[in-house]
């Protein structure tokens, strides 16, 4: 994780400072950039990557696509795009001048092997200008259906080749599959052409400062990992909300939907985070050893299990806090008016190792939820209530310890405090921390930047192996099967605006449990 800038000191805390040091000489090559992730998310990533001196100067970009455009226009048109995406105080026409120095452009198409010679003869002749020394990332910013052709063509053009002097990495984007037999194929094919060492699946949750905490938080404190197991812990709650519907995303999500979106990827590796061993080391392969083996510890789901802990909705029409009404999924643009594609998912789990046997995670996501948020809830187990029973003490609260990935992010702890008046009487108080008020309250990142980082460094720990991949896909393919032998007939079945199915309730409430709608 050397991309994690730890900043500058607040005064009451003691940080450990990691000495941050600029990526060694590259060429990175982003094929799609003509694309909605290269202009929104990878060019301001770099950008702020260069406001942090971390990029090295020896350095240049090529973007590579069909869309016919001359070097100019493509630095034209990024520099015009970079200015929406960067923050103000980042908006500098100096380091605006040093990204667009360093940007090229090839017109070619995926499968025509004289596009790669084009770009090798370009590879060449930016290594003497700018003194890259060889070293190539190839971002793979297109429709998942060319990562195959992609890495065939690099591969067959020997552009992937490396050897003593220089590397070659391919950062993959998601989706890896769309189940565990795609997946399968998709890693087939790949490794085929390049070494594992060589493919960085990126799923770009991993780069956000808030999820990077999670192993930060449970493994550099003494006081929360000796209570991080099923003798101390009822129950885990991971909620994954958005407001948004599904925006202009209809023609990818029709054929995803929520469990594929959002759980075979992004909700699989916060839970590794938060459920797997220490490792021994942060090195890359420690830390994905341990993320494996925890998956492959989640209790498989039988066909009956997946109709009794798993609840799946579309949101209708609704209001939403704002006030504003807004369609339901089928009347979505390009949305398919009978579809039943799922917008929400909620899922029972049950993790069968030492650590967690008995412990269940409740996990949910949806689109049109009732407000934007990402966040773990850990539900401790109750003390004995015995003291308290002469007393007019009612109950007692469990403890509650939040982390919160997004918005506001940070972590809170609830715990019960006695109110200040004669008789015993007891009520539930937080202890709050914001990230927003420690470490010089800096700009959220793109996300990109660490992984970007990362990758030309050559550190693979947030980026995620083929094992990995297909584990998370297994875990999700019983449900994926009965699923898809059941056709839903109640959908719609949630309002926009609400949070979720009624039947996510039940989930819990036959546990004696309920969700933490935080407000
Ligand atoms: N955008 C995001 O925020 C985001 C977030 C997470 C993951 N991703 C993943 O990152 C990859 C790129 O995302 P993106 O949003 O930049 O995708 P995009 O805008 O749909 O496509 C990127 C480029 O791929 C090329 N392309 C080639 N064949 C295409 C086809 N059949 N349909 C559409 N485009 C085609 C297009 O360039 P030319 O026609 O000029 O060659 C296009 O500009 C995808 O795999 C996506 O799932 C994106």
């Amino acid at each position: 994780m050397g991309g994690v800038v730890i900043p500058e000191n607040n005064q009451e805390i003691n940080n450990t400072n990691i000495m941050e040091k600029p990526a060694g000489p590259c060429v990175i090559v982003i094929f799609g950039a003509s694309g909605d992730l290269t202009m929104r998310k990878l060019i301001p990533a770099l950008y702020n990557l260069s406001a942090e001196k971390l990029l090295p100067d020896e350095f240049a970009v090529i973007g590579f696509a069909r869309k016919k455009l001359t070097n100019e226009q493509f630095r034209e048109q990024l520099s015009g795009d970079l200015c929406q995406f960067v923050s103000c105080e980042l908006n500098s026409p100096e380091l605006q001048g040093w990204i667009a120095r360093r940007l090229y452009y090839v017109q070619g198409d995926y499968d025509d092997p004289s596009s790669y010679e084009k770009l090798k003869t370009l590879l060449f002749e930016i290594d003497q200008k700018h003194k890259t020394q060889g070293n190539r990332l190839f971002y793979l910013a297109t429709p998942p259906n060319l990562f195959g052709t992609i890495t065939k063509n690099l591969s067959q053009t020997e552009l992937t080749k490396q050897d003593d002097q220089t590397w070659k990495r391919v950062i993959i984007e998601k989706p890896f599959g769309r189940d565990l037999e795609s997946a399968q194929a998709l890693n087939h094919e790949l490794l085929t052409y390049l070494a594992e060492s060589q493919i960085y699946r990126i799923d770009h949750y991993l780069g956000k400062e808030t999820v990077q905490n999670i192993l930060v938080f449970r493994f550099a404190n003494g006081i929360f990992e000796p209570i991080w197991n099923r003798n101390y812990i009822d129950h885990i709650q991971i909620t994954v909300s958005e407001e948004l519907g599904v925006e202009h995303r209809a023609s990818y999500y029709e054929e995803a939907g929520a469990l594929r979106d959002m759980v075979s990827n992004h909700i699989m590796q916060l839970l590794s985070y938060l459920v797997m061993e220490p490792p021994y080391s942060f090195d890359a392969e420690a830390v994905r050893n341990e993320k494996v083996k925890v998956l492959h510890a989640i209790y498989p789901y039988s066909h009956e299990d997946v109709l009794s802990c798993t609840v799946r909705g579309q949101y209708g029409e609704g209001v939403l806090a704002n006030g504003e009404n807004v369609p339901g999924y089928r009347s979505e643009p390009n949305v398919n008016p009978k579809s039943n594609t799922e917008t929400f998912v909620a899922l029972k789990m049950m993790i069968d190792n030492w650590r967690w046997a008995g412990v269940p995670f409740y996990i949910r996501t949806g689109k049109r939820m009732t407000k934007r948020m990402t966040e773990i809830a850990i539900y401790f187990k109750k003390p004995s209530f015995t003291l308290f029973r002469e007393t007019v003490v009612e109950d007692l609260e469990t403890n509650v310890l939040v982390i919160r990935i997004q918005p506001n992010e940070g972590i809170s702890l609830s715990f019960s405090a006695k109110k200040p008046k004669p008789t015993l009487d007891i009520g539930t108080v937080k202890m709050n921390f914001t990230y927003s008020d420690y470490f010089g309250n800096k700009k959220a990142a793109i996300g990109y930047e660490a992984l970007l980082y990362d990758c030309m460094h050559g550190d693979a720990t947030l980026f995620l192996r083929s094992d990995n991949v297909e584990c998370a896909w297994s875990t999700l393919t019983t449900i994926l099967d009965v699923w898809g032998t059941l056709p839903v007939r109640n959908f719609p079945n949630y309002a926009s605006g609400s949070w979720g199915p009624k039947d996510s309730n039940k989930l819990l409430t036959k546990d004696g449990r309920a969700w933490r709608n935080s407000s």
